[in-house]
């Protein structure tokens, strides 16, 4: 029998555009990640897949817009850890999470580098940390807004070293790096997949990374990790995922989750985001029940490491 009333519209139609919303600035490594996603995403959602970019308080004003658009699978949200720690940070955000929030699957996990601007003159973590102790009150450590992940990297790195420096926000570590290769800003913790080319190019210094154990890519091998340069227990890893609107038709949520796990098997895809020192996810966290589960478990463990570090803000 014909549908009465509007029909159901088949997703994705093709004369309709599916966005996926970045919540820093163009640039970065969340909107690094998200365009390498969205070209892999194309074929398999048989959608025209494009980014865009709305920044701002690390990453909640991007989270809020999608948290209120029409739960239609037309526009996605392309987030990282910042949706766990949020909770803890701000007392009146626009959503809930983990509720006010579809769960489409995890795309990748990033590890961080601790960085600083070029004129640096220490040349290893040791003589970093020198540095610190001589220039107390006068360190600028960029971020990318309370609680996105360089913040969040820096926190823990103040409370593990005892050092308070100047949280400097920007946008995203876009904006943020290139004003540490200005001088501008003294340090910066950010991803790899911001970072890596930076260092390579020798626009920065680095001094390790955030792992537990060194990186293999061949340009980051050799960086230590700060574990073992004396912040034993350091570890952090940005993990990203990809949402919509809680109330999301399952039949659209399901297409959307089967065309990621295509995506993610994308050799092309793969080898950008591993060229970035990143790793896209082949575990279970790519269905969406375990994306819930794993966030929801992380805002416990993040809340906790922020009340640590005891920085909050409204
Ligand atoms: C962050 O620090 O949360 C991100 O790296 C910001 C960004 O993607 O620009």
């Amino acid at each position: 029998a014909a549908t009465f009333g509007a029909a159901a519209q088949e997703y994705p139609s093709k004369d309709k555009t599916v966005t996926i919303v970045v919540p820093f600035a163009a640039g970065g490594p969340t909107d690094r990640v998200a365009r390498d996603l969205a070209e892999a995403l194309r074929k398999p959602l048989g959608a025209n897949v494009v980014v865009d970019n709305t920044a701002g308080a690390g990453s909640s004003i991007g989270a809020a817009r999608v948290a209120r658009a029409a739960p239609d699978g037309y526009t996605l949200l392309l987030n990282h850890i910042g949706m766990s720690t949020m909770p803890a940070l701000y007392r009146k955000l626009a959503f809930s999470v983990p509720n006010d929030f579809e769960y489409l699957g995890m795309v990748n996990d990033v590890p961080m580098t601790l960085i600083a601007r070029p004129t640096m003159a220490a040349n290893n973590y040791k003589e970093l940390s020198a540095w610190l102790a001589q220039n107390k009150g006068k360190i600028n450590l960029g971020n990318a807004g309370l609680g996105s992940a360089s913040h969040l990297c820096g926190l823990m790195f103040q409370s593990a070293v005892q050092i308070d420096m100047t949280p400097v926000p920007y946008k995203g570590t876009a904006p943020a790096i290139t004003d540490l290769i200005g001088g501008q800003i003294d340090l910066l913790c950010d991803q790899t997949t911001n970072t890596s080319g930076q260092i390579e190019a020798k626009k920065v210094k680095a001094y390790a990374v955030t792992t537990q154990k060194r990186l293999t890519t061949p340009l980051l091998k050799d960086l230590p990790t700060l574990a073992e340069s004396g912040l034993k227990n350091f570890e952090v890893t940005i993990w990203h995922g990809l949402y919509g609107p809680k109330g999301t038709p399952p039949d659209i949520a399901k297409k959307i989750n089967d065309a990621l796990k295509v995506a993610l098997k994308d050799p092309d895809f793969i080898k950008k985001q591993e060229g970035l020192g990143a790793v896209v996810v082949t575990d279970k966290r790519v269905e969406p029940a375990e994306h819930k589960k794993f966030v929801a478990a992380e805002i416990d463990k993040w809340t906790a490491v922020i009340k640590a570090a005891g920085t909050y803000a409204d």
